[in-house]
């Protein structure tokens, strides 16, 4: 149970057990660290720290009935009292551990390790004189390995497959979304230095810095996930982290099917756009499932296709033969050598693609992104943050802009149209539910302004009273203009799929 007010209100606890008084320590081993108890104990702290009734049942009465004075009055600790002892116990152990390591203070995660550090753990623990419940030992060791091999109290949030972002605000709030909601975890950090501590520990084997001078740096993991951290003074609260997870098991398309993202109808039909070498957008906003849904289609590309993938941060996962992967590279300490996605992009025209696989177009190579599909390069798939494929063109003609070639308006305008077939609108609907909200063929240009009609729309109608969306997608009854596209290359695709029931068998 989580108490949140800052002072627990003293609560009457039952007597104690008549139980042996805390292991003392032995008389050979120096005082205790700093964090541990006062030399003068108090009776020791229940064997369950968490002294707070169990969950559900009300607070103890303030008194027992015969107001037994005699009983001792013992402060409830609250959860995040517990907790933050605990952090600071397992910084002290930390410390001590570290300086018992000496110059070999760079440690590797491996049996021996484990053994070596859960004796010195043991002695300093029981040093310390703060007796805790067994889970909460085991809790406090993970707490110490995390701080000398891992991210610190982060690592239990990495380690947590169910949270796919951890958003550290500073040494007190972390927040992390959990299955598709945002939450302030319970985890904190101990200061602002600490964050620090953890920050570097990320970068530093990159070769990667941050300071005052240039307070932001973007990195990744060794697991792949995508990492940014911001310090102050541009951070005014602190030292901010912003960790992207990568996830191993990246959704398939069955996955979206089973969580209602799509429908097998629509998956059937991207799959045969895809297919047809249709140029597709996937459009969205930030975290609304784009990169996932950008892998799911490329998962589509015939397996005989050349691909190259182009990504800021490698995130696609295909399964296919014959992939080449590229990455952008930040620049380097002295501010040189920025490979940066509009390169890659140029380059990989030389690479004889079949496919080029953009994982998200920010600026300008967004026009020879256009280019290269209006050359040749049919079949090429890309992401961009928008929030409605009218948006999303809008949005390509900005970013075409961005690089730099002075090109009027409409000239952008209907190299889009000409360019991009489909549009794929990627939602991240208020209950945390991802959805494909639109599907959007682009069908050329009219008197100075870009033809769109959509296939596939989410048809929003009403809450639950657990506040969840209840959505429906649906075709929109109408066939799209490439259709001819899609049989040219095999796909005939049932009108049902389209919301028809033309061609149906008449009884
Ligand atoms: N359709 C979906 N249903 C449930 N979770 C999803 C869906 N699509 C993506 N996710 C999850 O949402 C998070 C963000 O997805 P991602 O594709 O990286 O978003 P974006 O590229 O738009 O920022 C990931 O953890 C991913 O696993
Ligand atoms: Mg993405």
């Amino acid at each position: 149970m989580l108490k949140r007010l800052g002072k627990p209100a003293p609560t009457q606890e039952t007597p104690q057990p008549a139980s042996p008084p805390a292991a003392s320590p032995p008389a050979a081993v120096p005082p205790a660290a700093p964090a541990a108890a006062p030399a003068a104990a108090p009776p020791p702290l229940p064997k369950n720290v968490a002294a707070a009734p169990p969950a559900g049942l009300p607070p103890l009465p303030p008194a027992t009935q015969d107001g037994s004075a005699q009983a001792p009055t013992i402060e409830v600790e609250t959860d995040a009292q517990i907790r933050r002892k605990m952090l600071e116990l397992s910084l002290s152990i930390v410390d001590r551990i570290q300086a018992s390591l000496g110059a070999q203070s760079e440690l590797k995660p491996s049996p021996e390790t484990d053994k070596m550090l859960q004796e010195r753990f043991g002695h300093f623990y029981r040093q310390a004189n703060m007796p805790l419940s067994n889970e909460n030992v085991e809790l406090l060791f993970k707490m110490v390995k995390d701080e000398l091999m891992g991210f610190g109290p982060m690592q239990q949030l990495l380690d947590n497959p169910d949270i796919s972002e951890v958003m550290v605000n500073g040494p007190k709030h972390i927040y992390v979304e959990q299955k598709g909601k945002v939450r302030l975890s319970e985890v904190t950090f101990a200061s602002d230095e600490h964050v620090l501590k953890i920050i570097d520990r990320i970068i530093r084997p990159l070769g990667r810095r941050v300071d005052r001078k240039w307070p932001m740096v973007d990195a990744r993991l060794p697991d792949g996930s995508r990492v940014n951290a911001i310090i102050p003074p541009c951070a005014i609260d602190g030292p901010t982290i912003t960790i992207r997870k990568f996830s191993k098991n990246k959704l398939t398309y069955k996955d979206l099917v089973k969580f209602g993202s799509i429908t097998e109808d629509m998956a059937e039909f991207l799959r045969a756009c895809v297919e047809s070498k249709l140029n597709i957008v996937v459009s969205g906003g930030t975290g609304s499932g784009k990169t996932t849904l950008l892998n799911v289609l490329s998962n589509f590309i015939p397996d005989g296709d050349r691909i190259v993938t182009i990504e800021d941060s490698a995130e696609l996962q295909l399964a296919k033969p014959h992939v080449v992967r590229l990455e952008a590279k930040p620049a380097d300490i002295d501010g040189s050598g920025r490979v940066a996605i509009r390169d890659l992009v140029i380059n990989s025209l030389r690479m004889r693609p079949e496919r080029i696989v953009i994982g998200e177009c920010r600026g300008g190579e967004t026009l020879d992104m256009l280019q290269a599909m209006n050359t040749g390069h049919d079949g090429s798939l890309t992401t961009l943050h928008a929030n409605t494929p009218r948006d999303a063109i809008a949005r390509m003609e900005t970013m075409s802009m961005m690089s730099g070639m002075d090109l009027p308006v409409d000239v952008i305008r209907s190299q889009i149209a000409a360019a991009v077939d489909l549009i794929v609108q990627q939602t991240r609907l208020e209950d945390g539910q991802r959805k494909v909200s639109s599907i959007t063929e682009v069908q050329g240009m009219e008197g100075g302004t870009v033809v769109l009609q959509e296939i596939f729309k989410l048809d929003i109608k009403g809450k639950t009273s657990e506040g969840k969306l209840i959505a429906e997608l649906k075709p929109t009854g109408v066939r799209p203009k490439f259709t001819t596209r899609l049989e040219a290359h095999g796909h005939k695709l049932p009108p049902s799929i389209f919301g028809f029931d033309m061609g149906r068998p008449r009884h």
